[in-house]
C-alpha cells in the first residue's frame, strides 16, 4: 500500500522530510541507537538536503550517530569524477554534515571485483542493523536505485544496464549524452524493500505519468517502482504537477 502526501511545493516536501528524518535521529540516539539512512541522488533530493544542512546549522542538529547507504553510483566513475554519486553526495550532503567518514556507504564505481563488492554492501547494511528510512526518488522508466526494467522483487546490490531514457535523462550533469556510462552499480529492489520506511519523492509533470503507473498498475518486474505497493510503510510525496494523474 503506497501512501501519498501532497505538497505545495518542492521545498515543503524538503522541510516535512528533513524534520522527520531529524525527529527520527533523536529519538533513536536518546537510546544509545545510531540511524540508518538510505540516501538517493539526482536533483530530486537537492532541497532535502539543503534542508538537512539548514537543521545542522541553524538548529544545531547532530548527524554523528548516522549510517548513510547510498543506492547508487556510475560504474566506471571514481570518487573525484565530477558526475560520480560519491562526488555528488560530497559537495550537496557530507561535507556540511558531521556523520563520520567512517558511517558513509556508497557503492564502488572503480570496483573490479563487482560482485563480492555488492555482496559486501549488502552485508554491510545487515550488520549495520538495516536501513531504518529510505530516501528515493523515481526516474521515468520506473526505476528506484537503477533498477531498471526488468527488475525483480527479491534483487539484490549489483551491476545493471541503464536504459537509455535514464541515460537521456542524466545527460543534463554530463553535458553530453556520451559521456554517461553504460552501467551502474545499484542496491536491488529487495534490498530497498527492506527499508523500514521509504520515503520517495516526486516533482514536476514530468513524472506525473510514471507516478500513476507505480501506484495504479499492478506490480511487476516492467515497472519496478510498482514493487514498493508491496511496502507497509512507503509514502509518495509529491507536487500538484507529479500527481496530477492520479
Ligand atoms: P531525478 O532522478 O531526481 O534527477 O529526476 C530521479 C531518479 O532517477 O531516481
Amino acid at each position: 500500500m503506497i501512501a501519498t502526501r501532497l505538497h505545495p511545493d518542492k521545498q515543503s516536501a524538503a522541510q516535512a522530510i528533513a524534520r522527520e528524518i531529524a525527529e527520527l535521529i533523536e529519538l533513536r540516539s536518546k537510546s544509545g541507537k545510531s540511524t540508518v539512512l538510505g540516501l538517493a541522488t539526482g536533483s530530486t533530493p537537492l532541497p532535502l538536503y539543503a534542508e538537512l544542512i539548514r537543521l545542522h546549522r541553524e538548529e544545531k542538529r547532530s548527524f554523528r550517530s548516522v549510517i548513510t547507504f547510498n543506492l547508487d553510483e556510475y560504474e566506471g566513475l571514481g570518487p573525484t569524477h565530477p558526475q560520480s554519486y560519491r562526488r555528488f553526495m560530497e559537495e550537496h550532503l557530507f561535507r556540511h554534515l558531521d556523520i563520520p567518514a567512517a558511517n558513509i556507504h556508497i557503492p564502488d564505481g572503480l570496483s573490479k571485483q563487482t560482485e563480492r563488492n555488492c555482496a559486501d554492501y549488502e552485508a554491510s547494511i545487515r550488520a549495520a542493523g538495516g536501513i531504518d528510512l529510505q530516501v528515493l526518488g523515481i526516474g521515468r522508466t520506473g526505476h528506484i536505485g537503477f533498477n531498471e526494467p526488468p527488475s525483480a522483487a527479491d534483487s539484490r546490490t549489483r551491476r545493471v544496464q541503464l536504459d537509455e531514457v535514464t541515460r537521456r535523462d542524466n545527460s543534463v550533469f554530463f553535458g553530453d549524452v556520451t559521456e554517461v556510462p553504460h552501467g551502474a552499480l545499484t542496491m536491488g529492489v529487495g534490498t530497498i524493500l527492506e527499508a523500514r520506511r521509504i520515503e520517495l519523492l516526486a516533482f514536476g509533470e514530468a513524472k506525473a505519468d510514471i507516478i500513476r503507473r507505480a501506484i495504479q498498475e499492478a506490480p511487476s518486474p516492467g515497472c519496478p517502482a510498482t514493487w514498493l505497493q508491496r511496502h507497509a510503510a512507503c509514502t509518495f510525496h509529491l507536487d500538484a504537477a507529479a500527481a496530477k494523474s492520479l
